[in-house]
């Protein structure tokens, strides 16, 4: 099945939650070398834009995912803009900054993850959503990982995404939630 990403950590973190039950492509697998365009404004729209993307140029099943950061306090912001939300050409390091200048002052601190994955299947489209809940630290917190990591702690535990660690992570994400989801699917 292909996964329409060139983010190797997260083929890497998908694969791994399906547990060799289903063998994942990514685009560079299929000579895909294109620049995917990820215009819309939601979620939804993204993901079903991106795996659009690929099942019109190769008539393959595919899925594709978009993840968002909605923060209570900052009206769901970043959200659909988490990975841009520094502006253009910035790091995570920058967006976490400037989501903890954000919130500074704020005693609201709840957070959630939301993950949507678009799959084609058949030329059919289904969708599936992936939420984790949590909050937003005042300070971040060194570990694995990637993105907003190091300043989301879920709800239920006492330390940031990237201090539990992947193994930790892979188990209770929004983006594992979403492939159980397409998984369960996807056995039926
Ligand atoms: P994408 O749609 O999965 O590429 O996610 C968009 C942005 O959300 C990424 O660039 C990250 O900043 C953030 N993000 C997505 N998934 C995660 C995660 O699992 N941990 C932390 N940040 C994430």
């Amino acid at each position: 099945m292909i996964f329409v990403t060139n983010n190797a950590h997260k083929l890497q973190e998908v694969s791994a939650m399906l547990g060799g039950k289903i063998a994942l492509q990514n685009l560079r697998d299929i000579g895909c070398t294109d620049e995917i365009p990820e215009t819309a404004d939601t979620l939804e729209g993204n993901a079903l834009m991106k795996a659009r993307y690929i099942h019109e140029r190769y008539g393959t099943d595919c899925f594709a995912d978009d993840t968002g950061l909605e923060v209570a306090a900052l009206g769901g912001e970043p959200g659909v803009y988490s990975a841009r939300y520094a502006g253009p050409g910035h790091d995570s390091e920058a967006n976490m900054q400037k989501l903890l200048t954000n919130l500074e002052g704020k005693s609201d601190r709840r957070a959630q993850f939301r993950t949507v994955i678009a799959l084609i299947k058949e030329g059919k489209e289904y969708l599936f959503e992936g939420i984790v809940t949590g909050s937003i630290l005042e300070e971040r917190e060194e570990g694995e990982g990637f993105g907003y990591d190091p300043i989301f702690r879920p709800d239920g535990y006492e330390y940031s995404f990237a201090r539990l660690g992947d193994e930790v992570k892979n188990r209770i994400s929004h983006r594992a939630r979403a492939v159980e989801k397409l998984v369960e699917f996807l056995k039926q």
